[in-house]
């Protein structure tokens, strides 16, 4: 098992460059599947859970390539439909194929995806949308066996502004007969990322970005060539590496929109932020301020997948913080890992109290989740001593190259076997 090894107490400066977006990446690449000809898709982070996707894709039949940063995708010799459950165990959100598969064959079978480190993650919203487009499931034996004789388009009102739902559905209406709107959908910008995709496919959607979604069925997708959107889930992240080192970044090619939230918090904590075009330079304040609340929202509110990042951030802010976590049930497992580090947390369920200290110290901790390890890393930037963080597979699900990208702004941090 990889561990990291990291050196505290150097501060961040120089610049980076952001990856593209994984939560883009694995609907649009499960939306490849639909058109049964080549997609081009560029600006590929290099993930454990896109590489997990292509196996999902190379594994009904699928042709991928790689070249760069750039996959071919050939659906056209896609002759199964059935996902292997291997695969769908390791990463929960290939759930997503569903919509794709059944556009495109009227038939697919999948494991039900269990739950994982963050919560249940229940998906009775995707498959209470899909039968109402006219797909019969049955839920036996662990798996889900999805059948549709024909896809309708219908009005769907989703009760919670589901993003996996929202990509789920988009991706069964392009093909479906007649129209498709989505009330109350999820409105981040990886769901304007598919939409941009689906059309320039030749699909026809409106409304991505806002709570009313519009698919007029059409009858098949083409060729396309699509460039993925920056992650703005990393640029936060380097971005509170630099607050909490009080260092100095830039970081570039990001859609600044995007990281308004992000931006907004923390301005509060005290970080001085200047944007301009594509990049932003985020200076790290002598003295962090603690948080009156962080609460995690569907955007356009404040991301849950950076509320364990900003947490470590303000274990060493000047005061107490309040941080509700709204979207998922247990994902606060990092906070028990920051207090091996000296960190003051106290959790009640959803609610997080968490008093600054002056110093965190490094400890051995153990990456829980994806983003919890981000958070571990982050604590480990400015802890007193050497951290050392076990199960780093969890952050390589998500970031590209994050150790030689943080040794490239003056971290000291390594990996051991
Ligand atoms: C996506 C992101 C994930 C992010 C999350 C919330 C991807 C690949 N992953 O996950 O990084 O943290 O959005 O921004 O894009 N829910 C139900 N029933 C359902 C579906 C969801 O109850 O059928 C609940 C979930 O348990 C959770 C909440 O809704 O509490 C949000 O889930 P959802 O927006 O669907 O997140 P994901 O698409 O799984």
């Amino acid at each position: 098992m990889e561990k990291y090894i990291i050196n505290g107490g150097y501060k961040l400066s120089g610049e980076i460059s952001i990856q593209g977006a994984k939560n883009s990446v694995l609907p649009i690449l499960a939306a490849t599947v639909i058109s049964g000809g080549t997609s081009i898709v560029s600006n590929i982070p290099k993930l454990r859970d896109v590489d997990m996707m292509v196996k999902i894709l190379s594994s009904l039949g699928a042709d991928v390539s790689l070249e760069g940063d750039v996959l071919v995708i050939n659906s056209s010799q896609i002759n199964k439909i059935e996902v292997p459950e291997e695969l769908v165990r390791e990463m929960r959100s290939s759930i997503i194929i569903m919509g794709a598969m059944l556009a495109r064959f009227g038939e697919v079978k999948i494991a039900f995806p269990g739950g994982c480190e963050i919560g249940p993650r229940p998906i009775d919203l995707h498959l209470k949308s899909l039968r109402q487009m006219g797909a019969v499931i049955e839920e036996a034996h662990g798996f889900l066996d999805c059948k549709t004789t024909g896809l309708k388009g219908c009005e769907i009102q989703l009760d919670y502004p589901s993003v996996g739902a929202t990509e789920n559905i988009m991706l069964a209406a392009v093909t479906a007969e007649g129209v498709t709107t989505i009330r109350n959908a999820a409105r981040e910008p990886e769901i304007i990322d598919l939409q941009h995709y689906l059309n320039e496919a030749g699909a026809r959607v409106v409304g991505a970005g806002t709570s009313i979604i519009t698919i007029e069925g059409v009858e098949s997708l083409n060729d396309c060539n699509h460039r993925i959107i920056p992650d703005r889930i990393v640029a936060g992240t380097y971005m509170t590496a630099a607050a909490i080192t009080k260092g100095e970044i830039i970081v570039k090619d990001i859609i600044t929109d995007h990281l308004l939230s992000i931006i907004a918090k923390l301005r509060e904590a005290g970080a001085i932020i200047y944007a301009n075009g594509s990049a932003l330079k985020v200076i790290g304040p002598n003295k962090l301020y603690a948080l009156e609340m962080l609460q995690t929202l569907p955007y356009p509110g404040f991301p849950t997948d950076m509320q364990a990042q900003l947490m470590a951030l303000l274990t060493i802010a000047n005061g107490t913080s309040i941080v509700n976590e709204t979207i998922f049930e247990n994902r606060f497992k990092h906070a028990e890992e920051l207090t091996r580090m000296g960190a003051s947390i106290k959790t009640f369920g959803k609610v997080a109290v968490v008093k600054g200290v002056k110093e965190l110290t490094g400890a051995k901790v153990s990456a829980k989740d994806l983003r919890g390890g981000a958070a571990l890393v982050l604590a480990g930037l400015v802890a007193q001593g050497t951290t050392e963080i076990e199960n780093i597979y969890h952050i390589n699900r998500g970031y590209e190259s994050m150790e030689e990208n943080l040794n490239k702004l003056g971290a000291n941090i390594k990996t051991i076997k």
